[in-house]
């Protein structure tokens, strides 16, 4: 599922029935994180209340270039809300705006709005069939399209007129739908699938202990947020952790043990097209966990260990379209140790971090790293925050996969 975080759009509502549908729109909008400005037609009143919309869209809603207040009129500026805007939304688009916008015949404000946007324009057109047929109407779309808008096309069915066929609007999770893809088909990711182990494993030795480290998963969880933001469709299989999910914009799976992630990273392994192994996982598990709690009578316990499935020598293994990269963390600054964890685990590149730099490692919010790529010949990074090193590697990434 992908996000709308941070966008902003003017969804422009013109007089038509359709504008009953505009509060869910709005609504499922913002769900999905978009901040949504309205702009009603004046007649459009007669189909959706303003009221409603601003209490669903959580702003003021707008209509007139004039703000109704006698003492002191307030100038709608249409200009900065065109620019304000990453893309206007046009729903309904009835045959009389669609004509008004071929025209630029500026008299209200979501027409003016329209004019003085700079940011992409949707058009959701909704009328009845002759209507949406008629060849004035149809030169109207030919022409707002040859000025780049993109036109959405009409839904086919029963109208408010008691006919059947085409000029429905488009339903609005369908008009989402397309929105969703407005926004990520410019991104380099778009329709890639990426897979990202993070955190660390715990390996249980009875019910209330566990063989664990100090990951704290920001490296692997920046590297997803930076690959959403890039568009990709991102899966984060996470071990232990203490970071906040609650504005995840990407499917997160959360797993205690080596074993578990395992499960977990092959079930999306075969599909994925990028998969980093950022993920601290435990080497070795106990033999045999005990099923009550070792109590101190018992004398020092010695605890047998079995190796647990290395996740990236399996990635590396099994990959066929798949980039896979990652992570090495060393005590020392040794890339060349690095290397050789790259060649043994046939990852296509390794993100080498060292204890022994200051502000690099587990627990930090900053990272520095080597990257060794296709060429093998080691790239230093400077210090910085793991969201700038998640930039640094996808930038690696994408100039080399
Ligand atoms: N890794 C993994 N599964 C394991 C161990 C490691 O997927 N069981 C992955 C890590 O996510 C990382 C890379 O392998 O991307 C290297 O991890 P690291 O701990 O540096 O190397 P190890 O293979 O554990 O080798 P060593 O502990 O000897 O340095």
């Amino acid at each position: 599922m992908q996000s709308l975080r941070g966008k902003k759009i003017i969804l422009g509502i013109s007089a038509g029935i359709a504008a009953y549908k505009t509060p869910i729109l709005v609504r499922l909008l913002k769900q999905k994180g978009a901040q949504v400005r309205v702009v009603l037609t004046p007649d459009a009143h007669a189909f959706v209340t303003p009221l409603t919309l601003s209490v669903v869209s959580e702003e003021e809603v707008l209509s007139s270039f004039v703000a109704e207040d006698k003492d002191n009129p307030v100038w709608n500026d249409h200009v900065a809300l065109g620019l304000w805007a990453d893309l206007l939304l046009i729903a309904p688009a009835t045959a009389n705006t669609l004509s008004a916008m071929a025209q630029a015949k500026s008299n209200n404000l979501l027409i003016a709005t329209y004019l003085s946007a700079r940011c992409p324009i949707m058009v959701a057109p909704a009328m009845d069939l002759d209507m949406y047929a008629h060849p004035a109407n149809q030169k109207n779309l030919d022409t707002l399209a040859s000025y780049g808008n993109q036109i959405l096309p009409v839904g086919e069915g029963a109208l408010a007129s008691g006919l059947v066929g085409k000029g429905r609007l488009l339903e609005p999770d369908q008009i989402v739908e397309r929105v969703i893809v407005h926004f990520n088909s410019a991104l380099p990711l778009s329709r890639k699938k990426v897979l990202i182990t993070a955190g660390p494993t715990y390996e249980k030795i009875d019910p209330v202990r566990y063989i664990g480290n100090f990951s704290s998963g920001k490296m692997g969880y920046a590297l997803a947020e930076e690959a959403h933001a890039l568009g990709a469709e991102v899966y984060l299989i996470l071990g232990p952790h203490a970071l906040d999910l609650s504005n995840a914009p990407f499917a997160v799976e959360e797993v205690v043990s080596a074993t578990e992630m395992e499960t977990a990273v092959f079930k999306k392994f075969p599909t994925v097209d990028f998969a980093i192994a950022a993920a601290a996982v435990a080497d070795f598990k106990p033999l045999a966990p005990k099923p009550h709690k070792i109590k101190k009578e018992e004398g020092i316990p010695s605890i047998e260990l079995q190796p647990n499935p290395d996740i990236l020598a399996r990635m590396g293994k099994e990959k066929k379209q798949q980039f896979v990269l990652g992570f090495a963390l060393e005590t020392q600054d040794n890339w060349k140790e690095a290397l050789a964890k790259k060649r043994r685990k046939k990852a296509d590149a390794i993100v080498m971090n060292s204890l022994t730099d200051p502000g690099a490692g587990f627990a930090s919010d900053t990272n520095k790293i080597t990257y060794i790529g296709e060429n093998e010949k080691p790239k230093r990074f400077s210090l910085k925050s793991k969201n700038e090193v998640a930039k640094d590697i996808w930038n690696e990434i994408m100039d080399q996969g």
